[in-house]
């Protein structure tokens, strides 16, 4: 059968990362290849309680529900963005289905074919897939360690007059980098100067590893015209609860709350009900600290067998917070074709390829330090190290 698929399906490209996940998953392979938290650590007995909560309280939580989200955890999330300088109203805050349903409502209302995005280059590859799925055109702008460089990024404004800046901040996907305060506050200067929407993607913000605070959030420094903000608890509580939330103007939440409408009716019931339990109840912000701490850790244990393989050739930046080491190999390693070897031998990565708009580097990759315990972190790495050796990059052993 020929089925007549609409022109739209060309875009949508399968993410390389899911692809990936479907092979490590199977025999004895550590993987730190996927971006997820550790389920240990999950704050089980506390979601049960929850959802207990939620079922016997009367049957709201069983009930549709209203698009833009449960009022009582609309006030919540305003509470909580307001402990970091976020001041938005309730009805400026749609609950979403996981923060990647907030990156595809908003595009879907802002994107018409052709439309220009500026994002950094390597940036998150799901937003990626869902800027191609819409037909927008992608564009990347020269950054450093500290964020974006001004001058690539007013003179690609005046050029392609974008309509979006993609950004994430604050211990980045994939590269485990946080933006400058400075720079922060050069982009806002540049969107408000040239009246460009800027969406911040931040949902590892609360994973941080040093005790002095890490620079505020883009949206902390606007007065909601600019900064759509968007965060998620799948990286704090649990992600199959698929709870995010996204602020912005109103006129803009607004319009995704009719997107959304046609998309799913509203997030899950259930989830929104247990949550509001769960922060009324559960320490979750101590639960945040335990994490923080158990991650810090593995980070140092990754970090620890790294630093024995350094060298001017294998290069990373040590991450202040977030899920990952970014590394960049010799010039000469096809991290594609590495991966292949490392799987045969029980350890995977994600190649860093997928993760450019243009210009891939071959030689990168993105390896997480969350989801396995620091004694797998240990051997993983010691399967890694040996691949790169067989593979006689004799240069970076
Ligand atoms: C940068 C970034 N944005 C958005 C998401 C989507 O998260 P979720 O839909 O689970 O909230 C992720 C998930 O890993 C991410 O890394």
């Amino acid at each position: 059968m020929k089925y007549g698929f609409s022109q739209r399906v060309r875009y949508m490209k399968s993410s390389a990362v899911r692809d990936i996940l479907k092979v490590v998953n199977q025999g004895d392979v550590i993987s730190f290849a996927g971006g997820l938290p550790d389920e240990s650590l999950f704050p089980v007995e506390a979601v049960r309680q929850a959802f207990d909560k939620a079922i016997t309280s009367g049957n709201k939580a069983l009930q549709y529900g209203e698009t833009e989200g449960v009022m009582e955890l609309r006030e919540k999330l305003s509470e909580r963005m307001a402990n970091k300088n976020i001041h938005r109203s309730p009805e400026d805050i749609l609950v979403t289905s996981g923060s990647q349903q907030a990156i595809d409502l908003f595009s879907r209302i802002m994107f018409n074919p052709g439309d220009i995005i500026l994002t950094e280059n390597p940036t998150y590859l799901a937003a990626l897939q869902v800027f191609d799925s819409y037909e927008a055109r992608i564009i990347p702008v020269d950054a450093d360690e500290d964020g974006m460089i001004e001058e690539d990024l007013e003179e690609k404004i005046i050029r392609f007059k974008p309509k979006c800046i993609y950004v994430v901040p604050t211990y980045s996907n994939p590269g485990g980098k946080v933006w400058s305060l400075e720079r922060r506050k050069k982009l806002l200067k540049l969107a408000q100067k040239y009246h460009v929407v800027i969406f911040e993607d931040d949902p590892y913000g609360d994973i941080q590893f040093d005790q002095e605070d890490s620079p505020p959030s883009i949206a902390s420094m606007d007065n909601n015209k600019f900064v759509m903000y968007t965060s998620t608890f799948s990286k704090t509580v649990v992600p199959a609860m698929r709870i995010g939330w996204i602020v912005g103007p109103h006129q803009i939440i607004r319009l995704m709350a009719q997107a959304k409408q046609a998309t799913d009716l509203h997030t899950n019931s259930i989830s929104q009900h247990a949550l509001v339990h769960l922060l009324n109840d559960f320490n979750l912000d101590q639960h945040i600290q335990m994490i923080r701490q158990t991650y810090y850790e593995r980070m140092l244990v990754m970090k620890g067998i790294l630093d024995s393989v350094k060298n001017d050739q294998l290069s990373y930046m040590v991450p202040k917070g977030g899920m990952f080491f970014w590394v960049s190999m010799p010039s000469d390693v096809n991290t594609t074709e590495l991966l292949k070897k490392a799987v045969d031998k029980g350890v995977a990565f994600v190649p860093g390829a997928p993760f450019y708009v243009s210009n891939p580097q071959e030689n990168t990759m993105r390896l997480n330090f969350t989801n396995a315990t620091p004694d797998l972190i240990k051997e993983g790495m010691e399967r890694l190290v040996s691949v790169i050796n067989e593979n006689q990059y004799e240069t970076i052993v």
